[in-house]
């Protein structure tokens, strides 16, 4: 299909580009946003080699995954239409946090993502709860998750890879066993060679946060996911410094207590205090 955009010349491009995205795509679908958000919003180099940069991809919606109390967490395809060749076509989890109406999905306006917008006119709205300051509210929250995956990231931890944030929306690897979601810790039953192991990934996660002077902040079974013998840690937007943060140390003791008692309960003699006493002592 071709166009013919002479008569449109004298036109803001946004808006031939819009008619384009219109004409092209179809419901559920829009352009890749890769090459429209900056490049800061896109994620950390080295990149893996499923990372789909095409400017000819197109974004499909698969469909929920789970909705959740801020966010909704979405399945999507990115693809280079009819290639399902490495590189060229991924599934992807979108995180969308909630607070401003979403746009329409099959109309792929310029956005404005990662603009980090500190006015008193976005603070006040932020107090008052208004449709505008639950906006800014949640892109805070994306924001902040972003931060929290590429940090980790760049840390060496299994966390899932941050592919790109955009505005309240963020997109990220998309943890699977047998091409299933991975399930949540919470629902396995790990026999106790694989039990032990686990609790190993996690204390050397959070000992490996803490020597950074880091808590996730919301550390419990729903958010670890068990990718095979592998965990990965998910939904880190709360992530608090340490130190920094006056409820840093409570922060972590909640975290530790959440995961020892779910270890404690399949049948693991941990305490919550030993390893949190272990875990600071890798902060100082
Ligand atoms: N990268 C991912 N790969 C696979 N599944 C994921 C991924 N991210 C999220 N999920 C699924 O979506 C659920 C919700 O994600 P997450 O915990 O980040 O969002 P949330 O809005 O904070 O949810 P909740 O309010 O339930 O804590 C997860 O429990 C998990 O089942
Ligand atoms: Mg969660």
């Amino acid at each position: 299909m071709s166009h013919d955009f002479s008569e449109t010349s004298d036109l803001d491009p946004t808006f031939v580009f819009e008619f384009q995205t219109y004409d092209e795509v179809g419901d559920g679908q829009r352009w890749s946003t890769w090459l429209s958000v900056e490049p800061l919003c896109r994620g950390p180099e080295p990149r893996p080699d499923w990372v789909v940069t095409s400017q000819a991809a197109v974004d499909t919606e698969l469909g929920i995954l789970k909705t959740g109390k801020e966010a909704d967490a979405f399945l999507l395809e990115r693809a280079v239409p009819g290639s399902d060749a490495p590189g060229e076509s991924v599934v992807m989890v979108a995180k969308r946090y909630r607070g401003e109406d979403h746009r329409d999905f099959h109309r792929s306006a310029a956005y404005t993502a990662g603009r980090k917008v500190r006015n008193s006119r976005d603070n006040r709205a932020m107090v008052r709860k208004s449709a505008h300051g639950r906006a800014v509210a949640a892109g805070q929250w994306a924001w902040a998750e972003w931060q929290a995956l590429v940090r980790c990231h760049g840390l060496g931890l299994a966390v899932p890879y941050p592919v790109q944030i955009d505005g309240t929306e963020l997109l990220m690897e998309w943890i699977t066993v047998d091409g299933e979601t991975a399930p949540r810790l919470a629902q396995t039953r790990p026999g106790e060679d694989l039990l032990a192991s686990y609790f190993d990934q996690v204390r050397d996660f959070l000992s490996e946060l803490a020597r950074h002077g880091l808590v996730h902040g919301d550390l419990s079974p729903y958010n670890i996911l068990a990718a095979g013998e592998q965990l990965v840690v998910i939904d880190l937007p709360q992530m608090v410094d340490l130190v920094g943060n006056p409820e840093g140390m409570d922060f972590l003791l909640r975290d530790c207590t959440n995961v020892c008692s779910w270890f404690r309960a399949r049948g693991l003699a941990v305490d919550e205090h030993d390893l949190f006493g272990d875990l600071m002592s890798h902060a100082f």
